[in-house]
């Protein structure tokens, strides 16, 4: 169904929305949970590369054996302070292979990490990720301590679009359901009818029984939709400033260079991108597309540490990596995972009847059967 319309903040008389980071109240989390903890020692020692040894197996593909002393300390020293403080690790695909392979409890895409989120037991969560996959973390989570290790990871989805902007869409489009990609603020979680994310958006705008949705805030992943389904899609001008940048030619230059090649894509990919791929998915269907092709191959058309991620697992696959690296998921890093376990921060917080509207959109994408 071709699109029915694509909307922006000049177009509905809003302003252009943009989204700081939130900074982190340091002082009420760390009363919550008691003592600092001292900083380890981060030195190399025989101790450190033995207790490494199993973790260091898992990441040898694509960390050299002269990176690894460096990392290692690090490493030891999270997994031993995430037991001390009953912290659980949640990672994103796009985290680098030191963090989700060696660190990580649960790694996923988001709806993973979503649904992952709603299972936590331990008092801690820290977000390796951007800041609003902590924020759906502390949505979930009320009642727990959500940490980001650098508040400053931002989205450029996210950071498109505010809670105002939605009342505008709701004013001009009255009666028409509103659907969030979970790359969205609590703000605007906190607007819409439902949320989704790239393994389900077409299920949840279906699951709506309607011939129109509203659907935000990326053009891109609105078009893939609208492409999938008979439902008429109003969408917004937001875009992923990774997946923005590939181009139809460049995956047409793969191919000339070898034809057997097989070229994969995320969803906020443009539209010219999308149909020179073999396949299109989400993080998590991606992954296991290559876990169950095995292609001799492969381009994956995404954030680039998750071809990493998959080659570490995958050695015989031969990956080719276009390098978009997403800047807000590089901020964070083993040393400020381990500042953020030592000294409790950044903690994320939102306003509890924000949080409670969020949860809902939320709970009414987790509740879909598949
Ligand atoms: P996934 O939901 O596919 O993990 O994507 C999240 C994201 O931010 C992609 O850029
Ligand atoms: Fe946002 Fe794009 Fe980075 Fe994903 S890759 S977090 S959509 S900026």
């Amino acid at each position: 169904m071709p699109m029915a319309g694509i909307y922006g903040p000049k177009d509905l008389g809003g302003s252009l929305a943009v989204h700081p980071a939130q900074p982190a109240p340091q002082s009420r989390q760390q009363q919550a949970h008691g003592r600092e903890f001292a900083m380890p020692s981060l030195e190399w020692t025989p101790e450190v590369e033995r207790a490494t040894a199993h973790l260091y197996e898992r990441v040898k593909n694509v960390i050299s054996p002269v990176e690894w002393p460096l990392m290692a300390p690090y490493i030891k020293a999270i997994n031993e302070l995430k037991v001390t403080r009953n912290a659980v690790i949640l990672a994103h695909n796009y985290q680098t292979p030191e963090i989700f392979h060696c660190v990580a409890d649960i790694a996923g895409d988001s709806l993973q990490l979503a649904i992952e989120a709603t299972k936590v037991k331990s008092d801690i969560i820290i977000q390796c990720g951007v800041h609003f996959m902590a924020e759906t973390s502390k949505i979930l989570n009320p009642n727990k301590t959500v940490l980001i290790p650098d508040s400053r990871a931002g989205c450029s989805l996210a950071a498109s679009i505010t809670g105002a902007d939605v009342r505008l869409l709701r004013e001009r489009f009255p009666g028409v359901p509103v659907v969030a990609y979970v790359n969205t603020s609590a703000d605007v979680k906190a607007e819409v009818d439902i949320c989704c994310t790239s393994s389900n958006a077409v299920q949840v705008v279906e699951s709506l029984n309607v011939p129109t949705v509203i659907f935000l805030p990326d053009q891109y992943l609105a078009r893939y939709v609208a492409s999938q389904t008979k439902v008429k899609i109003i969408a917004w001008k937001g875009a992923c400033e990774v997946h923005e940048r590939f181009t139809g030619d460049e995956l047409r230059a793969y191919r000339e260079a070898d034809p057997s090649v097989q070229i994969i894509a995320h969803p906020e990919c443009p539209p010219d991108v999308l149909a020179e791929a073999d396949f299109t998915g989400s993080t998590a269907h991606m992954i296991n597309w290559v876990r169950n092709k095995h292609p001799k191959r492969v381009v994956m058309i995404t954030e680039c540490s998750m071809a990493d991620n998959v080659q570490a697992e995958l050695p015989d696959v031969e990956m080719v990596r276009p390098c978009n690296l997403c800047p807000h998921m590089k901020r964070i890093t083993l040393a400020k995972i381990l500042d953020s376990l030592v000294y409790l921060r950044e903690e994320v917080v939102i306003d509890p009847v924000i949080a409670e509207k969020a949860r809902r959109s939320v709970e009414r994408m987790i509740n879909l059967k598949n």
